[in-house]
């Protein structure tokens, strides 16, 4: 029995350090690009096996240079890849323009994880049931995540859906099999229709999620840290403080981190501090999966180190 399954995406990410964030319209000069392997899933596999989880990832990549350079990566961070198809369409891709401040902007181009469809996904039942977590975002097509979620439920694994790209309202049928659903602030809102500027308004929308089925809302604020809501509390864990250089893959390592830690039998609290501590960390460095810290890294962050 493995931690973590993550059922997902794997994208060569184009990174462009700019100035600012170019506005329509406007030509401006960059001052750094690199290929560094990124994708939601394959960050989030990735961030799994750096922090020290069994993990498997379950994807699909090109017969291409880009899908090798992804695998490598996984293997590296000490991820199965064995469940990464190969199909004749490119490597997703991901232009991410990443300003001064540390923020981005991102477009991504499917390619190849537009087959990990359902049929795929359901293909892998078993591997699915032999995982205690799995971990889902939704860069790969609806229906694989919904066939995921149901095959999840079946085996009684426990679910994070990072609800990442921002989408619309989810159907409560599939917000109902979610244990831990982990939004942005900005993913939140388009959840639910709620306004979400504040704190409160933060707990609000959460709470309506919790109305219609997810037993948990684990939402994360950027800067300001996390925001757990339950049935029973809502408590906001601040973030560490650090010095952004570049945000991307922030909300991944902090769902992998999570996941790890509650894998090992941490507590919700435990587990949130340690993902806190893991983001942060990311932030501070350029790029996705470079960006990760290690579990010593972590650790020595939360030790004060
Ligand atoms: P991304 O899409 O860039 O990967 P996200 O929007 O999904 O990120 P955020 O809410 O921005 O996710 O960040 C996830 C977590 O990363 C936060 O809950 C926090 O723990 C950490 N984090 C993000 N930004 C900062 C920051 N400036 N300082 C410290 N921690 C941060
Ligand atoms: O969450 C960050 C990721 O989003 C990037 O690595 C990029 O590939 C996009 O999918």
């Amino acid at each position: 029995m493995r931690d973590i399954l993550v059922i997902g995406s794997l994208n060569m990410d184009m990174v462009i350090k700019t100035p600012h964030i170019p506005a329509p319209g406007e030509t401006i000069t960059g001052t750094f690009s690199a290929y560094l392997p990124g994708g939601k899933g394959a960050n989030q596999a990735c961030a799994a096996g750096k922090l020290g989880g069994s993990a498997a990832m379950l994807g699909m990549v090109g017969r291409d240079a880009f899908g090798e350079s992804l695998l490598n990566s996984l293997r590296t961070a000490g991820v199965d890849t064995s469940l990464i198809g190969r199909c004749d369409e490119h490597t997703g891709q991901a232009i991410i323009y990443v300003g001064s401040t540390g923020n981005n902007s991102i477009v991504v181009l499917p390619g190849a994880n537009q087959a990990c469809d359902a049929a795929f996904v359901a293909a892998y039942e078993e591997e699915i049931a032999a995982s205690r977590c799995v971990m889902l975002q939704m860069e790969i097509p609806f229906e694989a995540v919904c066939t995921a979620l149901e095959l999840a439920a079946k085996h009684g694994c426990k679910v994070v859906l990072n609800p990442a790209p921002a989408v619309g309202p989810l159907p409560a049928s599939i917000l109902k099999t979610v244990d831990f659903l982990t939004p942005n602030e900005t993913e939140l809102s388009l959840l639910t229709g709620l306004p979400v500027e504040n704190d409160e308004q933060a707990v609000s929308a959460a709470r309506s999620l919790i109305a219609e089925g997810v037993r948990c809302v684990l939402a994360t604020l950027g800067s300001k840290g996390a925001l757990l809501v339950t049935a029973q509390e809502s408590r906001l864990f601040p973030a560490c403080r650090v010095q952004p250089v570049d945000t991307t893959a922030a909300g991944d390592t902090f769902n992998a981190a999570f996941a790890v830690r509650m894998a090992e039998g941490a507590s919700m609290e435990e587990a949130i501090t340690f993902a806190n501590a893991a983001a942060a960390i990311s932030v501070t460095r350029p790029g996705a999966q470079p960006s990760i810290p290690s579990r010593a890294e972590t650790d020595a962050m939360l030790q004060g180190e």
